[in-house]
């Protein structure tokens, strides 16, 4: 390499760090905080009794040195992604994990846990640890950030962190539409309505223990989960187009519950997510997004109805590639989707934070 190629070659490298770091500090978003299900669980399910697994292979296959972490994909998640594209580590901790230290869940960390919901009894259902319960590990979290950075320390840190919030399809498909009891409580309106009002009181939580720039993503097109298509008895196969519109309807009320929040939360800045467009889009057009081989079904089992235990049984993948699948499970997203999805919300709706 000759001494000016050298020299030009430093000199990205020195524009790379000034342009990451500039980038990091941009917005002041001190770290990212996650509460949710298993869209955005980063491995606290490992550590509580529950099926809602992923700690096994085929999960984690393209994740760093292939480890399955509990994440439900093949590799990194929405929020790893969100992240790492904020300066902020490449992955995000698990905060039931206690090999991380109170320096790395500074940075990030999530509360989040497989089969939460925003109701109650979601979580009951699944053995999953409630939204309600995620909050109180945030209030505990905040304490020990105080014990060991000093409490103006922590206070800043936790004002200018990023706080998303993914959850809402569990309470759909794993409760309202599959057992009994809300559906004998409320008509789906209603039942969408009594979650947007646990969403509201949810971010009030947030915000009175601190938090200040928030992000609650929207529903997916859940219809289309290879999980629902298989369930579906008016086409199978097909997307089922009564949840897709549910999914519709509760993402128009939690953009009138975001635009109240705002309204009444001095000093906060609370943004909607939304995953429905681009989720539609890429299923609408595979192959302008590279999944030309498989936008239907989950690229582990059969990709009909395998999740969690029930992917671990089908080893070696029945599919080549993972990220040619928009779907890893029959539920979640591959790597490769979840990359495209943070990039697309920190295009739109994140991008006043950065
Ligand atoms: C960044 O943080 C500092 C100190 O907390 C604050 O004074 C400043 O207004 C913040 N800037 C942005 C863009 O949020
Ligand atoms: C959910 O559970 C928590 C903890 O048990 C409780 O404090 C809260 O009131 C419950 N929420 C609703 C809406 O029932």
């Amino acid at each position: 390499m000759s001494p000016q190629s050298l020299c030009y070659r430093l000199l990205l490298l020195v524009l790379h760090f000034a342009f990451s770091s500039s980038r990091a500090t941009a917005g002041n978003v001190s770290a990212i905080i996650v509460f949710g299900d298993s869209t955005v669980d980063t491995g606290n399910n490992n550590f509580i009794p529950t099926v809602a697994k992923a700690n096994f292979p085929p999960y984690g296959c393209d994740f760093d040195g292939g480890v399955a972490t509990g994440r439900f994909s093949n590799g990194r998640l929405v929020t790893d992604f969100v992240s790492e594209m904020l300066g902020l580590p490449s992955s995000v901790p698990a905060y039931l994990d206690t090999g991380y230290t109170i320096d790395q869940l500074a940075t990030g960390l999530s509360f989040a846990s497989a089969g939460a919901g925003l109701d109650n009894l979601t979580a009951k259902f699944t053995t999953a640890i409630s939204l309600s319960q995620q909050l109180e590990y945030f209030e505990e979290f905040i304490e020990r950030l105080k014990l060991a950075k000093g409490h103006s320390v922590a206070d800043e840190i936790i004002s200018e962190a990023l706080y998303i919030f993914s959850i809402g399809t569990n309470d759909f498909i794993l409760n309202y539409f599959a057992l009994p009891i809300r559906r004998a409580q409320y008509t789906t309106l209603e039942y969408v309505a009594y979650l947007i009002g646990l969403a509201d009181a949810a971010v009030r939580d947030a915000y009175r223990l601190g938090a200040r720039k928030i992000g609650f993503t929207g529903l997916g097109p859940f219809g289309c989960i290879p999980a629902e298509r298989t369930l579906n008895l008016d086409e199978t196969g097909g997307c089922n187009e009564e949840y897709n519109q549910v999914a519709m309807r509760f993402n128009a009320e939690l953009q009138d519950a975001v635009r109240k929040l705002n309204r009444g939360l001095a000093g906060a800045q609370v943004v909607y997510a939304d995953t429905y467009s681009v989720l539609s889009t890429i299923v609408a057009n595979p192959s302008d997004y590279g999944f030309d081989e498989n936008v239907a079904q989950g690229c582990c089992g059969t990709g009909r109805i395998e999740t969690s235990v029930l992917c671990g049984l089908e080893e070696p993948l029945t599919c080549q590639d993972p990220n040619k699948y928009l779907f890893f499970d029959s539920a979640h997203p591959s790597e490769r989707a979840c990359k495209i999805i943070a990039n697309d919300i920190l295009n739109s709706a994140l991008r006043v934070f950065l």
